[in-house]
C-alpha cells in the first residue's frame, strides 16, 4: 500500500524524504485556490518565484505579475492574490509569475521530489484522483503561515487524506493530527476554516468572498503540474 505524509510547514519539509515521491503543494488561503482558478479558466502557465523582483524580471519577459505580501497586493504588480482576478477573460492564454508570502515558497522548497502538483478545495476530486492512478508514496505539503501550520491546509490535507483512506496508508502523527481534525468537522469544514488566524487576516481586508469561493468543493477538475519550473494544467 502506498503512503501519505503530511508536512505541516514548509519549515519542517526537510523533516520528509521527497525523492521519488509525488508532493501536493496546498495553500488554501490562498494561493492555490488562485492557482487551480487561474489554469482552469485559460490561464496558460503559472510560474511560481520566490522573490519580488525575480517576478518584476519576468514581468519585462510579458509575463503577468501577480502576488501578495502579507495578504495584500504587491505595489506595481498587475494582480494581487484573489481567485477572482484570476477568473478574468484577459488571463486567457497568458503566463503568470506569482509571489507570495507562503504557497509560492511551498512549491519551490517541494523541488526535490519527482513530481509536483497543487491541491485545493476546489479541485479535491480531480488531485484524489490523480494520486490514487499515480501510484507513488505521496506527501502533502502545507504552506502554513510563515513557517507555522495553519488550520485551513491541515483541514484539506485530512480531507485528502480521507479521499484516499481505502488504498493510501497515512504516516506519521501529523497525517493523523490532519485526518482526525478533518473527521471531527467534516460537516462544518468552512465554519471551522473562517475561525483560522488567515482568515481574520484576510477579513480585515474585506474579502470574506475570497473565503467562501475558497471552500467550495471540487468546482474544477484541473491538476496544475509543476513542469520545467511553471505550472501547467
Ligand atoms: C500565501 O501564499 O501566503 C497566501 O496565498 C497569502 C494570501 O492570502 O494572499
Amino acid at each position: 500500500m502506498k503512503t501519505i505524509e503530511v508536512c505541516l510547514t514548509p519549515d519542517l519539509i526537510h523533516q520528509h524524504a521527497l525523492k521519488g515521491k509525488l508532493v501536493v503543494v496546498v495553500d488554501i488561503f490562498r494561493a492555490t485556490s488562485c492557482i487551480v482558478t487561474g489554469l482552469a479558466n485559460g490561464v496558460e502557465a503559472i510560474k511560481p518565484v520566490a522573490e519580488i523582483d525575480e517576478c518584476k524580471a519576468l514581468g519585462t519577459e510579458g509575463y503577468v505579475m501577480a502576488g501578495e505580501r502579507g495578504g495584500v497586493k504587491v505595489e506595481g504588480f498587475d494582480m494581487g492574490n484573489s481567485p477572482f482576478e484570476y477568473q478574468s477573460e484577459e488571463l486567457k492564454g497568458k503566463k503568470v509569475a506569482i509571489s507570495t508570502t507562503n504557497g509560492s515558497q511551498a512549491i519551490i522548497k517541494s523541488k526535490e521530489a519527482d513530481e509536483i502538483i497543487v491541491g485545493a478545495f476546489l479541485n479535491l476530486d480531480a488531485v484524489t484522483q490523480h494520486i490514487l492512478q499515480a501510484k507513488k508514496d505521496v506527501v502533502i505539503h502545507c504552506a502554513g503561515w510563515k513557517g507555522t501550520p495553519n488550520l485551513e491546509d491541515t483541514l484539506f490535507a485530512g480531507a485528502l487524506i480521507d479521499e484516499c483512506a481505502e488504498e493510501m496508508k497515512p504516516v506519521g502523527d501529523s497525517a493523523l493530527v490532519a485526518h482526525h481534525l478533518y473527521i471531527a468537522n467534516h460537516e462544518n469544514v468552512l465554519g471551522l476554516a473562517l475561525q483560522s488566524s488567515h482568515a481574520e487576516r484576510l477579513k480585515g481586508f474585506g474579502i470574506e468572498e475570497d473565503l467562501e469561493f475558497c471552500m467550495e468543493d471540487s468546482t474544477y477538475q484541473v491538476v496544475p503540474k509543476l513542469v520545467d519550473g511553471e505550472l501547467i494544467a
